[in-house]
């Protein structure tokens, strides 16, 4: 009786099963009501007693091998009957998207395009500072508003002072500690404030910072620096006026408007009527900051400024909504690069 099972067993590993046809066939003959099961199990009654049981599970063990292999082939040959049937020849084909340049990404390479042709490096920071690189070196008071919990994200509040830094000028310290002039640098990055989150705010958002430092350098250096820079990107016949302003770590400090290239200075409702738009921060370095990094400030002067890249994508582009540069929508982040 054992040999006769272990016939059948090997017949059933041995029997191939290739279509539903041959899986009908194996069902039946191991499977079916006069098939090689039952023929055993009728068999069981002559089997002696004692051996009967373990006889017994020998054959149920049997069956559940035919019928393991039968579920096994009815499913594979019913998926692939699916995947058959399923197959569309006249269906397009999947294309392999290509992907486009962030716009920020676009005007922040043409920044450091504009500024390398003049000499200018690119340097980085972190986005995480502590006070000395965000505030104190830059001659920031302590009572400074711009400190204030409103502004800037704290990571760590107390002794070791940690945040997000919320302006790129935090990188024109670390190069002046870590470089003697001359020095000539600009830093894109990214920075943070705390601000609710509207079309004209954003909790984080991109600036350049520029930096240039050296013996007699002057603040007409630094109009004509900047007045190149917004010819190149706004064209020939772009103009810039300088207004006083101020900032902790420039003095005098000035406000940069460039012409409205969309009206031609003419008056439209992107610059308000006024012919200008505001583009960017600057001044000359204060002695004192100059001095925190270390550098002497009888010796060398030298000109800061910064500037958001939103802003300058904002005038390129006239998108005006901010939330738009960080939604991640292809169909806003492919209008920027032709021909995709
Ligand atoms: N750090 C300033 C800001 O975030 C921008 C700025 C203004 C940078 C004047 C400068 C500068 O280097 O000289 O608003």
């Amino acid at each position: 009786m054992k040999d006769l099972i272990l016939n059948v067993q090997n017949e059933i590993a041995a029997f191939a099963i290739t279509d539903n046809q041959s899986l009908e066939a194996f069902r039946i003959y191991f499977l079916g009501s006069k098939g090689k099961t039952k023929e055993l199990f009728g068999e069981l009654k002559s089997v002696p007693n004692e051996q009967k049981k373990e006889v017994g599970q020998q054959l149920n063990e049997l069956r559940k091998t035919a019928e393991d292999k039968f579920e096994l082939f009815k499913e594979s040959l019913a998926s692939s009957q699916e995947d058959a049937n399923s197959l569309d020849l006249s269906r397009p084909g999947d294309s392999d998207e290509i992907g486009a340049r962030h716009p920020l990404s676009l005007v922040r390479s043409e920044i450091i395009e504009i500024f390398s042709r003049i000499g200018y490096t690119v340097s980085e920071g972190p986005e995480i500072e502590d006070d000395w690189h965000n505030f104190s070196a830059l001659n920031f008071p302590p009572e400074h508003p711009a400190r204030d919990m409103q502004d800037t994200f704290f990571i760590e509040k107390g002794e070791n002072e940690m945040a997000l830094r919320t302006h790129t000028s935090s990188v024109q310290v670390r190069v002046m500690e870590n470089s003697t002039p001359p020095i000539r640098t600009i830093s894109p990055g990214r920075v943070y404030r705390n601000e609710a989150i509207s079309a004209r705010a954003h909790c984080f958002f991109h600036q350049v910072e520029g930096l240039y430092i050296d013996k007699n350098v002057s603040f007409a250096d630094l109009k004509q620096t900047l007045l190149y820079f917004a010819q190149e990107l706004f064209g020939d016949k772009a103009q810039i006026r300088m207004r006083p302003s101020y900032f902790p770590f420039t003095e005098p400090s000035a406000e940069v408007d460039v012409s409205c290239t969309i009206c031609n200075s003419k008056g439209c409702n992107v610059c308000k009527y006024s012919g200008w738009l505001e583009i960017l921060g600057c001044g000359m370095v204060d002695p004192n900051v100059l001095e925190a990094c270390g550098i002497d400030s009888k010796v060398y002067s030298g000109f800061a400024f910064g500037m958001g890249i939103e802003r300058i994508a904002q005038l390129k582009y006239k998108v005006n909504d901010l939330r738009l540069y960080s939604e991640n929508d292809v169909r806003f982040l492919k209008q920027f690069t032709p021909g995709i």
